[in-house]
């Protein structure tokens, strides 16, 4: 037998020259067909815009919002023909944006729209429609309303953030609406940004991780229609630390710390294959970002190397004449923005794009050339996406896709959620009677946040029927019997009446936080929970019950000092359509919780501090980066490095061995720090995360998690050029408070 199959040495040689051979010419072959198709595709656009008049082109610049073609200028999905017809047949407009309705009322809304652009225009150049669903499909009455990006990034699992794209993906595509302005990778750092919600916290390689499985899965091709949906990376570059922390104001970020912390995590949704990047509205150290070639086309296209679409934010060439007082008028607004290197106007009810990039053709300030380039990105994406060959959406589309999600809506929470305080309270007994109360308590709209089937989300009629409120997940779990919900109106009365209320119960939930709010309707003056709840919270911990509040809000609202009146403390961020379920599991015990911070918990008003800050920087948060308990009780020990000299290429392997010491299954994430002991081009961070691993062990399983640097690639750092240095010296590695030390030489 063992004969048969021995073979000799110069049979095993010819063999592996066979094989290479083989791999070699599966190699080549794949590089002719991209050569073929990519010679298709120029052969075909660059036909196209050969073809193109210039108000053709200039249309393809031009982005409209739905309400410019709808009855009367609603956003609902109700077409007006003659201004359809008007937007596309005179003025070619190539991209529409925003609307909300059925899926149904999509289709058939997109399908309209598509059949006057390819019916009835000389070149059938298909329109794209723009949507932004931040969160699941959220401007489709039917979808799966996913955490937002703040809580799903305290997942610390990558995976989280692939299964949210792929419900989002999967629900969006029957609609027609192809171009998501998601996902934002801006970083986290002043908690006061209104839109601190929309992001993936203050990591870089978090924000990068998060942000780069998102848009490749979200752009992965249907296998059915041949359709590769297209994501936007937003907003570049500065936008989430206004100095003011109002949405939309200026930002004065050194160079240094904007190639080292802001830049990276757009420069991975690049290299991931984002087809759009969506520009910050504000400024940015003096100039706004819609009219800086130094942004736009120095940092991002030619440092980054993004060859996709620019997209305006919404009016934002206006804004550089009405808000930014930097041009005096249309005419020198649009010469800025096209001078710095945007594609798209995002101009939403204006069709004068046209005419004045005309005059300033005519003029000789703009050359044609400039516009076939831009023209040439949106056609490309156009292309990429397949929307030639299927410019309409799906005829027949299967409507149970929604309610097979709503279980993975509540994986996605449970994974998420943040146990920030435990005096051993939690988890409940079973059969605990619970009063619940708190603005959060009763309300689907506070679970889901901003952007949920409209801008502002703060509708609580328009929230899904079948998604329960907190109170009624928790009836579902405890018992309906043993929950009781107060608004808290009825808890702020004097004291006997208070305990008399309460005297029946062996525990108080206070759901507090904030109602729904996006962009600038979410500006804040105080950082500090709202005063009435604050008076709910002592009312409450003054009668003595176990007090327990659940955090639902879209950033770290201060809690602090009123924290030590509280049992129990849980970070629910925006959990979306399985947040009630999602926390009446964790409180039950049911869920372990797992979540990690992916941003530092202020604990004072005036204190925001991320953690990869500068060694004289004070940080004294409520809770740092990373933190998180569980019902298990882990510990760490024995962390090994495999050298103690490593130099740039070199890899140095490093372990450390984690031990469930308890009687709960649960999951903890290993978070992995560096230091460097001195900078010699900038001054360093104190701790800046390299890596991170999601693990699960049962109760008094032990494992070794292992884990890797480069020099070379994870310590070195940008200077003020965006040049990478790595500079020799002392170097720690640190996980769970443990450190050890190596040189880089
Ligand atoms: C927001 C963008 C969004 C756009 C289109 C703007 O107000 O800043 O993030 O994509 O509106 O809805």
């Amino acid at each position: 037998m063992k004969k048969k199959f021995a073979i000799s040495n110069s049979q095993m040689l010819c063999l592996i020259w066979r094989n290479m051979l083989i791999l070699l010419l599966i190699f080549l072959l794949q590089g002719c067909k991209k050569n073929v198709e990519n010679k298709h595709s120029n052969k075909f656009l660059e036909d196209l815009i050969a073809q193109m008049t210039i108000d053709e082109k200039i249309g393809q610049m031009t982005q409209l919002c739905l309400s410019t073609i709808t009855l009367n200028g609603n956003k609902e999905l109700i077409l007006n023909d003659s201004l359809l017809r008007e937007a596309i047949l005179t003025y070619h407009i190539g991209s529409f944006i925003s609307g909300t309705g059925n899926l149904a009322d999509w289709n058939d809304f997109v399908r309209k729209i598509q059949h006057i652009a390819m019916d009835e225009t000389r070149l059938h150049i298909p329109v794209i429609i723009g949507i932004d669903h931040v969160h699941g499909a959220n401007y489709i009455n039917e979808a799966t309303i996913l955490p937002h990006n703040i809580t799903l990034s305290c997942s610390f699992d990558t995976s989280a953030l692939r299964l949210a794209a792929r419900i989002t993906r999967d629900e969006t595509l029957p609609s027609g609406a192809y171009l998501n302005f998601a996902p934002v990778v801006d970083l986290a750092v002043n908690s006061y940004w209104p839109r601190f919600y929309e992001t993936f916290g203050e990591d870089p390689l978090l924000t990068s991780m998060m942000g780069k499985v998102y848009i490749e899965e979200y752009q992965k091709k249907d296998p059915a229609t041949g359709i590769s949906l297209s994501s936007t990376a937003k907003h570049f570059i500065g936008y989430s630390d206004p100095k003011s922390g109002f949405d939309r104001t200026p930002a004065y970020i050194p160079t240094q710390i904007l190639y080292e912390f802001h830049i990276p995590s757009f420069k991975a949704a690049v290299q991931s294959g984002v087809r759009a990047v969506m520009l910050n509205s504000g400024e940015l150290n003096g100039y706004p970002v819609h009219a800086s070639s130094h942004v736009v086309t120095e940092i991002l296209r030619k440092q980054l190397g993004f060859q996709g679409v620019i997209i305006s934010d919404i009016k934002d060439i206006d804004k550089l004449i009405d808000e930014h007082h930097i041009a005096r008028n249309r005419k020198e607004a649009i010469k800025l923005a096209l001078d710095a290197g945007l594609d798209i106007n995002m101009a939403c009810t204006t069709f004068e794009f046209s005419h004045w990039i005309k005059e300033l053709l005519n003029e000789g300030s703009i050359k044609e050339k400039r516009i076939d380039e831009s023209v040439r990105r949106i056609l490309q994406m156009k292309y990429e996406m397949g929307l030639f060959d299927n410019p309409y959406p799906v005829l027949s589309f299967d409507s149970s896709i929604f309610a097979r999600h709503r279980n993975d809506a509540v994986n996605l929470a449970s994974r998420s959620i943040v146990l920030l305080k435990n005096k051993g309270i939690l988890p409940l007994k079973k059969g605990s009677r619970l009063l619940v109360t708190g603005p959060a308590a009763h309300s689907k709209s506070w679970l889901n946040g901003g952007w949920t089937f409209e801008w502002l989300g703060a509708q609580e009629d328009k929230q899904p029927a079948g998604m329960p409120t907190l109170f009624e997940a928790l009836g579902n779990e405890f018992g309906k019997q043993n929950v009781t919900w107060y608004p808290e109106s009825d808890l702020l009365c004097n004291e006997n009446t208070v305990q008399r209320k309460i005297a029946p119960f062996d525990a108080v939930i206070l759901a507090l936080g904030e109602p729904p709010y996006s962009e600038f309707k979410g500006n804040i003056s105080d950082l500090l929970l709202p005063e009435e709840q604050l008076t709910l919270v002592r009312k409450m911990a003054a009668t003595k019950k176990p007090c327990i509040a659940i955090l639902v809000e879209g950033r770290p609202r201060v809690i602090c000092p009123y924290d030590s009146l509280l049992q129990a403390i849980i970070f629910a961020g925006l959990p979306g359509y399985g947040g009630g379920i999602a926390l009446a599991e964790i409180l039950s015990g049911k869920t372990n919780p797992s979540g990690k911070l992916s941003f530092s918990y202020p604990s004072a008003t005036g204190h925001i501090v991320a953690y990869h800050r500068k060694q004289t920087e004070k940080y004294f948060p409520a809770w740092p980066f990373g933190y998180g308990l569980s019902y298990s009780t882990f510990t760490f020990k024995d962390l090994q490095i495999s050298d103690s000299i490593v130099h740039a290429d070199d890899t140095l392997s490093m372990s450390i061995t984690v031990t469930n010491n308890s009687k709960f299954s649960g999951y903890e994430t290993v978070i992995w720090f560096f230091q460097q002991e001195y900078g010699q081009t900038a001054t360093r961070p104190v701790q800046k995360l390299f890596a991170f691993q999601k693990i699960f062990l049962k109760p008094a399983e032990t494992t070794t998690v292992k884990s890797f640097l480069i020099p070379s690639q994870h310590l070195s750092y940008p200077s003020d050029k965006g040049n990478l240095v790595l500079e020799k010296g002392r170097f720690f590695v640190e996980t769970a408070g443990i450190k050890r030390q190596f040189y880089v030489q």
